[in-house]
């Protein structure tokens, strides 16, 4: 039998954990090095990742994502603090940790001699996975190498050779997925299907665990999302919660018509016309911030309508996890 942190688990508890990955005052100094000092590069970091979920780990460069995934993955030691994976401390029960958990880090280290498919074979064997349970042919599938499964390593792109590390993470069949940055370098359509696999994973019980500079990815696929900052975490909620933070969107419609007073068509819009609202040729700018949760564009649009205005321009702009990135990340630079 390899090991298996869930059979493990329910052995021991008969209930898998309520958080796959739970860390708790997390810290990690970085000593100094030569002229630089020290780096407090996670700051006291509480994170509850639920069993079960797509988990995005947002933050700018520098934020200390890796330093976070990487304590997990053993490669890191922490300074303070606990981090426990599917109910396993990582320091203290170091072999359950690593059992439970496959981690594709931010670098592509690869052996460039070894093929595809002896490397997953490697990598099962490193984990105790007998010969008759191993999924090379599926993982290889899964990843899209079939077809390189014989093919040495320095000749596989770097897209491929990310993909084979993800392949490299599954051979244990973890119930914890950690990706570290997992499609840069990767490109669109390629991205896309990583993106079906991960998700497939997911439904299908895996906890994932990723961090990504695509926050666009991150909105459409994770279900829950924190932001770290500075080490810090700055937000962390379900992902509709922490969009519903920024329920809104500002609607910018110039008009042909000279306008002082609001029609009353647009009073329950409450919209703002701008002081240099209105231009040299009588047209009005007007601005309108509007809930998109409770109220279309289109609701606007007809308003307009019945006041029976000429619209010569309309642009909306949209606020997504980028805007609340942007303000969360600005906010505690300080
Ligand atoms: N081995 C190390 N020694 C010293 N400082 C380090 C080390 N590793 C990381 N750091 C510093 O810790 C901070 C956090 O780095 P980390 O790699 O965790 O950030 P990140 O969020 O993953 O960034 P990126 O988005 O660029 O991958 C940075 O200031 C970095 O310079
Ligand atoms: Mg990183």
């Amino acid at each position: 039998m390899p090991l298996d942190a869930r059979d493990q688990t329910e052995s021991r508890t008969g209930t898998d954990p309520d958080f796959a990955i739970e860390a708790k005052g997390l810290t990690k100094v970085y000593k100094g090095q030569g002229k630089s000092g020290e780096k407090r590069a996670l700051d006291n970091v509480d994170l509850q990742i639920p069993r079960g979920s797509l988990f995005g780990l947002l933050g700018p460069n520098g934020a200390g994502k890796s330093t976070f995934i990487n304590i997990l993955a053993g490669l890191v030691v922490k300074t303070s603090g606990s981090a426990k994976i599917w109910g396993y401390e990582v320091e203290d029960n170091p072999r359950m940790a690593k059992a439970a958990i496959g981690v594709v880090p931010q670098e592509l280290n690869i052996d460039p001699f070894f093929t595809p498919e002896e490397m997953l074979d490697v990598q099962a064997g490193l984990y105790g996975v007998p010969k008759a349970e191993r999924r090379t042919d599926a993982i290889l599938e899964t990843i899209g190498l079939t077809d390189k499964r014989g093919a040495y390593a320095r000749t596989l792109s770097g897209g491929m050779r990310r993909r084979l590390l993800i392949g490299k993470a599954m051979v244990h069949d973890p119930p914890v997925l950690v990706l570290d940055e997992p499609t840069a370098g990767v490109d669109i359509e390629l991205r896309q299907q990583l993106w079906e696999n991960v998700v497939e994973l997911n439904k299908r019980g895996t906890t994932v665990l990723l961090t990504t500079h695509y926050l666009e990815e991150a909105q459409e696929l994770c279900d829950r999302i924190a932001i770290i900052n500075n080490g810090q975490v700055v937000a962390h909620d379900d992902k509709r919660h922490l969009l519903g933070r920024l329920d809104a969107k500002t609607v910018r419609v110039t008009v042909r018509e000279n306008l002082t007073d609001i029609p009353a068509p647009l009073q329950p819009f409450n919209p703002t016309i701008q002081s240099d609202g209105v231009e040299a040729d009588g047209r009005t700018v007007m601005t309108i911030a509007y809930r998109p949760s409770s109220m279309t564009a289109g609701e606007i649009i007809n308003a307009l309508n019945v006041a029976n205005l000429t619209i010569l321009d309309l642009s909306t702009e949209e606020t997504d996890l980028e805007d609340i990135f942007l303000q969360l990340t600005s906010r505690s630079k300080g």
